[in-house]
């Protein structure tokens, strides 16, 4: 968010100020008080850093109940009140290194200016790292070891009596392990784990709920309920990583002991703690984290640096708002909010009619992103996403971005609601939605958009794995007529092609020796690349293997099917049913005259490939389409054959590329087979080829 130069202006300054602090308490309040934010963190932290400076630059603007200088101020509550007998606060925050540097030399500054000794030299500090986890903190109160009230942050002073629902967490213990003193209470973070919270959207996606926004507000929405046995539904979990009040017991004079003795006294601790006596070492730590934060599964969205020392906490002390003696260093945003231009819908290759915005371009989750799913028609409703709206979008790791909602406050007057088209964007046809189901689909077999999406996945690596027909080959040679299905790849006019600008003799040939080679491919890659609804590579390679042979899959019954180790009745009823589908028929019968390859089994067990080759030496001359000599190399050796440089009368095969010149005739004067590449792919394959 941009902000004005006002620095001439008082009164605009005092006036922008106001907007500010109201802003901040509206935002406060949706996220505290209703576990529904509004904006990304990333906003609120931009209206928090633009208030500060104006304050900095005007400090007769400070005042005592600026939130600035004081903690979220908490409003009607349907929980009891709990009194923290020790204040619970936030951390200060620093955005990249040079802040966090800051942070760490003010600390030492401050620690030399407070020396009572006159010991000389800078003053030793050991440093904590510890995963700043994105949920809600939480104070755990345990008497004689027994839990006995569990708290929200509330406004530092004052939280909310969680405790029914703290109950409800498998990993907050009842009571506590040996050791416990008479009071102690134990201030940590409940979180929804990632793969609990996919589960959770899962179901709700399937009774055609609103799905849930992101983990930490749905794990501060499960918290708060007012039926625990609501919470006890949603699978959240604590990690402990500070103390509150204690009495009696052990003291603990470190960071590092506080955390080792919560976790002896049977409390969950995150084992991703490290402790660093150089601050440069805190850095590169921190890009560690940032680089693996996705391994997790939970989310953080920094790293918390501690002093490690107690007694050392105790010189740096407070501020307002939160300690002097810790930092929180946010990790970039994985949300952040931009302006949606359009809704359009894609159509893929099955038909289906998937929702996306068009986005102003807003750099999230470490790339910039103009696009992002609203994944079917009803998310779309219930987010009542509109052009022209600022949204929140969400991109994290290699997960495609997606729209999460509207930022409600900033919709202009008089935005029309966005209408699901009710014909195909590509082919004009109707959309069609049937009763119960999510998706909307285009049921035109010959709309072009489908007809490229199945010609593009059967090139694709996983199925024919044809090199050099990318998506946007496939997209000239349908727009001209060139190909219609995917049987239409073998047999394209490459006379026609070789006369287009951008297509020499090379590389038309290049892309006819690749199709060439594609006609090997084992029965399972043909299977996979046909799209039959539900079979992905491993049902293709089971239906391979089982039946040995298309002639054979086709004539199999739907008991045969079922019959299969590892198929259900809803794939085998899907197999029966599209290989009885006349179109279908028409396409195999076209695949079949091309000269592909029906035969199986393929090989999926690792230990079966490793022996394949078992005795074989294989040279390799030449240059290959589909690989480079190294690769075509260690195929061989993969498989345990052998892959000697030069001819020999030991040698089993020659597989000869283009260009192979003098192997080639002592192959030829030894009576050794020459394999061509669709030879060669057979003899990857199947261990076998013709002689
Ligand atoms: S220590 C007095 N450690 O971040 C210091 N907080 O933005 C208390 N948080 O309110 C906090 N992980 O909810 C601490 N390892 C961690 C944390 C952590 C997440 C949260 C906590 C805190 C907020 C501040």
């Amino acid at each position: 968010m941009d902000s004005p130069d006002y620095s001439r202006l008082p009164e605009q300054v005092a006036e922008r100020v106001g907007e500010l602090r109201a802003l901040i308490e509206y935002h406060d309040e949706r996220y505290h008080g209703a576990d529904s934010p509004e904006i990304p963190d990333v906003d609120y932290d931009a209206l928090m850093i633009e208030l500060r400076g104006l304050e900095r630059d005007h400090p007769q603007l400070v005042t005592p109940d600026s939130p600035t200088q004081r903690m979220y101020r908490a409003g009607q509550s349907t929980f009891d009140e709990v009194a923290h007998r020790v204040p619970m606060r936030s951390l200060d925050n620093a955005f990249n290194v040079d802040e966090l540097r800051a942070w760490s030399d003010r600390v030492l500054r401050r620690l030399t200016s407070e020396r009572k000794d006159d010991a000389g030299g800078a003053p030793k500090v050991t440093w904590v790292c510890e995963l700043k986890f994105d949920g809600l903190a939480v104070s755990v109160r345990y008497e004689a070891g027994v839990l006995v009230q569990a708290a929200t942050r509330g406004d530092g002073r004052f939280g909310e009596d969680v405790t029914a629902n703290v109950r409800t967490i498998d990993s907050v213990p009842e009571r506590l392990g040996d050791g416990a003193p008479s009071v102690v209470e134990v201030r940590g973070e409940v979180y929804l784990g990632l793969s609990a919270f996919t589960t959770l959207n899962a179901a709700q996606e399937a009774v055609g709920a609103k799905v849930y926004v992101n983990p930490r507000n749905t794990a501060a929405g499960s918290l708060r309920q007012k039926d625990a046995a609501v919470t006890a539904t949603r699978d959240l979990s604590f990690w402990a990583y500070q103390l509150g009040e204690v009495v009696g017991g052990l003291k603990p004079t470190s960071h590092l002991q506080t955390l080792g003795w919560l976790a002896d006294l049977g409390l969950p601790v995150d084992n991703h703690v490290a402790s660093f006596e150089s601050f440069d070492d805190v850095v590169t730590h921190i890009d560690a984290v940032e680089a693996s934060r996705h391994d997790l599964d939970f989310e953080i969205d920094g790293v918390v640096v501690k002093v490690d020392d107690l007694a050392t906490q105790e010189i740096l002390g407070f501020t307002a708002r939160a300690p002097r003696w810790a930092i929180a260093y946010k990790l970039p945003p994985e949300e952040r909010s931009t302006l949606l231009l359009d809704i359009e819908v894609s159509i893929g290759p099955g038909g289906q009619a998937t929702p996306f915005a068009r986005l102003e371009p807003v750099f999230v989750g470490g790339s910039t992103v103009t696009a992002a799913t609203l994944h079917n028609a009803d998310q779309v409703a219930i987010k009542d996403v509109r052009p022209g709206d600022v949204v929140v979008v969400r991109k994290a790791g290699d997960v495609i971005p997606e729209v999460l909602g509207p930022v409600l406050s900033e919709r202009p007057e008089n935005l029309a609601p966005w209408a699901f088209p009710t014909t195909c964007p590509a082919c004009n046809e109707p959309l069609i939605r049937s009763e119960g189901e999510a998706a909307t689909f285009c049921g035109n077999h010959a709309c072009p958009r489908q007809v490229r999406g199945r010609i593009e996945h059967f090139v694709s690596r996983g199925a024919m794995d044809i090199e050099g027909f990318g998506e946007q080959r496939v997209d000239l040679f349908v727009c001209e007529g060139l190909l219609e299905d995917v049987a239409g790849v073998f047999d394209l006019d490459y006379g026609r092609i070789i006369s287009w600008e951008g297509f020499g003799d090379t590389s038309v040939d290049k892309l006819r020796r690749a199709v060439e080679a594609s006609r090997g491919r084992p029965l399972g890659r043909l299977l996979f690349g046909l799209r039959i609804p539900h079979v992905g590579t491993t049902v293709a390679d089971l239906l391979a293997t089982a039946f040995g042979h298309l002639d054979l899959l086709e004539l199999a019954t739907i008991e045969e099917l079922e019959a299969v180790e590892g198929l259900g009745p809803v794939i085998a009823a899907s197999v029966h049913d599209w290989l009885r589908q006349p179109r279908n028929i028409d396409l195999l019968g076209r695949l079949r005259s091309a000269g592909v390859n029906l035969e199986g089994p393929t090989l999926n067990s690792g230990e079966e490939l490793a022996s394949l080759l078992a005795g074989m030496a294989v040279v390799v001359t030449g240059t290959l389409v589909g690989m480079s000599r190294d690769e075509a190399k260690a195929a061989i050796v993969a498989r345990g054959g052998k892959s000697p440089a030069s001819v020999s009368s030991k040698t089993t095969a020659l597989v000869a590329g283009e260009g192979g010149g003098s192997k080639r005739l002592k192959a030829e004067e030894l009576g050794i087979p020459i394999l061509d590449e669709v030879g060669f792919g057979r003899l990857l394959e199947q261990g076998e080829f013709l002689n």
